[in-house]
């Protein structure tokens, strides 16, 4: 599939997007929000591919946030819609994903660009990075999420300064905040990535599937994890992946999961 916005590739069950608007900062206009939206619908559906990375071209920018030049003259019902879409379509698409998706934080990563790095699985930065969420400068709020998984990654009181306050935090304090996971310098960034996505691509996929239900579960209003976790765990045991694990075990082999 072309794009005119993002570049996707496959490379060792690896999918890598990278949002390529530098010269915007990549910031996430409607057709690169939709182009987005295919991607990942793409990587789920392509049985090649076991864990995504998603990351921003150039040196300066993971995503600068929402494309403001397209809303600047939006009213309610507009503003309510293009939030709305945006969950839908991407933010909780990604969230939602049955595969692994690791953010690849390079650079800003602000308003729409953090909340889409927070409804990726887990964050890695570089350490150049830089995140907040400055919507309410603009006389807006965060509509891509951001409101309520920032407060999930980082607790209530350190969401409501950042959000507050619209500034920006470096890469060491998201790793002190748990909003990151591993801050590493530019150059290492894909290489780190990698390496995790490559242990990920060694585990039982179908198992990891269950997993981001079961620990999404936690997060859905009016759904008890618990019970979400008894129903996953119990269904893995009829899967081909957990004969394979299990007798690779016992036999005293690596694995080589079907993922079925
Ligand atoms: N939407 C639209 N365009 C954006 C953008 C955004 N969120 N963020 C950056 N850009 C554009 C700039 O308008 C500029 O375009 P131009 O060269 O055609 O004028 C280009 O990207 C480079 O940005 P610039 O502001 O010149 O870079 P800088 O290094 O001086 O500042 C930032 C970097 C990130 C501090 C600044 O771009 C910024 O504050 N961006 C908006 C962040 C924001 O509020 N995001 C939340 C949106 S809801």
């Amino acid at each position: 599939m072309s794009y005119n916005n993002i570049l996707s590739k496959v490379t060792n069950s690896i999918n890598t997007i990278i949002i390529n608007r530098p010269n915007k900062l990549n910031a996430l206009n409607k057709e690169t929000i939709k182009e987005l939206h295919k991607a990942f619908k793409a990587a789920e559906e392509d049985s090649e591919v076991k864990v995504i990375i998603v990351t921003g071209s150039g040196e300066k920018a993971f995503v600068a946030g929402a494309d403001i030049s397209e809303f600047a003259d939006f009213d309610v019902k507009e503003g309510k819609k293009l939030s709305a879409k945006g969950h839908d379509i991407l933010f909780d698409f990604v969230e939602n994903l049955s595969k692994p998706v690791i953010a690849a934080v390079n650079g800003f990563a602000l308003g729409g660009g953090l909340e889409l790095a927070m409804a990726c699985h887990f964050r890695v930065a570089s350490d150049n990075a830089k995140m907040g969420l400055p919507e309410v400068s603009l006389g807006v709020i965060p509509g891509y999420g951001g409101t309520q998984r920032l407060p999930n990654l980082v607790g209530k009181g350190r969401a409501m300064e950042m959000i507050m306050t619209a500034g920006m935090i470096d890469a060491n304090q998201a790793l002190t905040y748990g909003l990151v996971n591993h801050v590493t310098t530019q150059e290492e960034l894909i290489p780190l990535c990698t390496k995790l996505a490559t242990k990920i691509t060694n585990n039982s996929s179908v198992a990891i599937s269950a997993a981001i239900r079961a620990i999404n579960a936690n997060y859905t209003d009016g759904i008890n994890g618990f019970d979400i976790e008894i129903k996953e765990f119990g269904n893995c045991f009829g899967t081909e992946d957990f004969v394979e694990g299990t007798t690779a075990f016992l036999e005293k082999r690596k694995a080589n999961f079907p993922g079925k």
